[in-house]
């Protein structure tokens, strides 16, 4: 079954809504309005219930199908925007300045929305659908405040399904792994604390800035000395703030970073070598090194028959040869692991085709994606949810 005509029929309309949202990007947990659109759009297709206010600024509406009792599923889209300053030259580009839709937030909700308005229409299903719009992917944890906030449990939700584009896969293609396929982030800050003093007398200082440096030199050991070489691990310095004159050494150096990982006890490696760098530097230099180690996401795990039920939904979508089915996980993070550790569920990616990367100030989304996309939620739906 190639894409449903319906879906192709819907594409204009659909990338308008995307247009609309990309013109009005909003951050965070502050997705007010983008929100307050969803909610209108969804009460106008006829949903038989639209939470508002879900983990602060999530929505969820909820679409019974025609065909009997049965479960509820969850549909996924993320609703958030970045702060970067757009160069695309779109007419529809960002209205809000110093931020854009740069991870095509817009157009994943503009796909499950265009699925909620053919779902409602239709109803082929028996049981319930959940789509599901959240706020603060990147970085808030906004999926996570949804799942806190007794989602799961309100709306009955077995099983979860995830989607995002990925830029260098060719539109109409899709790409999934079982397993881990989007890494744990954790954050770290590190300060290094010396004394100050004249730079023409370094003898009277503890200079912070060398310490800090070879800390950095350091920290590059536990992934190519400490962890086993097939394993997963970046550790990223990402800042290294430290003093303001050019004759004067200051008090402190202060780095921080990012530590990415596929398994537990990796990052719990990682984190502890990460210390005993510290504590070791800080001893031979007589220096005061504080460590700040935030775990954040969690790693996305694909489950194993959700995984393969997605990858088989995509092939009658796509056709098998379009769709990847053991691709290589990506080291970055995805909010949607709180809802993979809450459900069984998987998450796929969707070609964006030969666009910028996502977060680049040049990145769009491609509306080409919208009909594929579409039919990947219908399908799945009404698949998961024969009677
Ligand atoms: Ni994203």
């Amino acid at each position: 079954m190639p894409i449903l005509n319906r879906a192709a029929e819907m594409q204009e309309e659909v990338a308008g809504w995307r247009r609309h949202l990309h013109a009005n990007p909003e951050l965070n947990f502050d997705v007010v309005e983008t929100a307050a659109f969803v909610a209108d759009k969804l009460k106008s297709f006829g949903c038989d219930e639209v939470a508002t206010g879900i983990g602060r600024t999530g929505v969820v509406g909820v679409i019974r199908g025609r065909l009997g009792e049965g479960a509820a599923i969850g549909l996924r889209a993320d609703m958030d925007a970045l702060p970067i300053a757009e160069t695309t030259g779109r007419p529809y580009a960002s209205r809000n300045p110093g931020k854009m839709h740069a991870c095509g937030h817009d157009g994943h909700t503009a796909m499950l929305l265009g699925a909620a308005k053919y779902l409602a229409e239709t109803r082929n299903f028996a049981g319930s659908v959940a789509v599901i719009f959240q706020p603060a992917e990147e970085g808030g944890g906004g999926g996570n405040e949804m799942v806190k906030d007794g989602m799961m449990e309100r709306f009955g939700i077995a099983r979860v399904f995830g989607m995002h584009n990925m830029p260098g896969l060719p539109v109409g293609q899709f790409a999934i792994r079982p397993g881990p396929i989007m890494a744990a982030t954790a954050e770290f800050t590190i300060t290094v604390g010396g004394r100050g003093g004249h730079a023409a007398m370094p003898q009277a200082t503890i200079d912070p800035i060398v310490i800090a440096s070879q800390l950095v030199g350091a920290l590059q050991t536990i992934a190519s000395r400490s962890t086993d070489p097939v394993e997963a691990l970046v550790v990223s310095v990402t800042k290294f703030h430290a003093g303001d004159a050019y004759n004067v050494i200051p008090e402190k150096a202060v780095l921080a970073g990012t530590v990415r990982t596929l398994k537990k006890d990796v990052a719990a490696k990682a984190e502890e070598r990460m210390r005993a760098l510290c504590a070791g530097l800080a001893a031979s230099f007589g220096a005061a090194i504080e460590l700040d180690f935030d775990a954040n996401y969690p790693v996305t795990f694909n489950h194993e028959r959700e995984t393969a039920f997605a990858a088989d939904v995509a092939a009658a979508v796509a056709g098998e040869a379009q769709v990847h089915r053991a691709i290589q996980p990506l080291m970055g993070g995805e909010d949607f692991s709180y809802m993979l550790e809450a459900r069984p569920g998987a998450f796929i990616f969707v070609g964006n085709g030969d666009s910028a990367g996502l977060h680049h100030p040049a990145y769009d989304f491609n509306d080409e994606a919208i009909a594929h996309g579409m039919s990947y939620w219908v399908k799945l739906a009404e698949t998961e949810l024969a009677p």
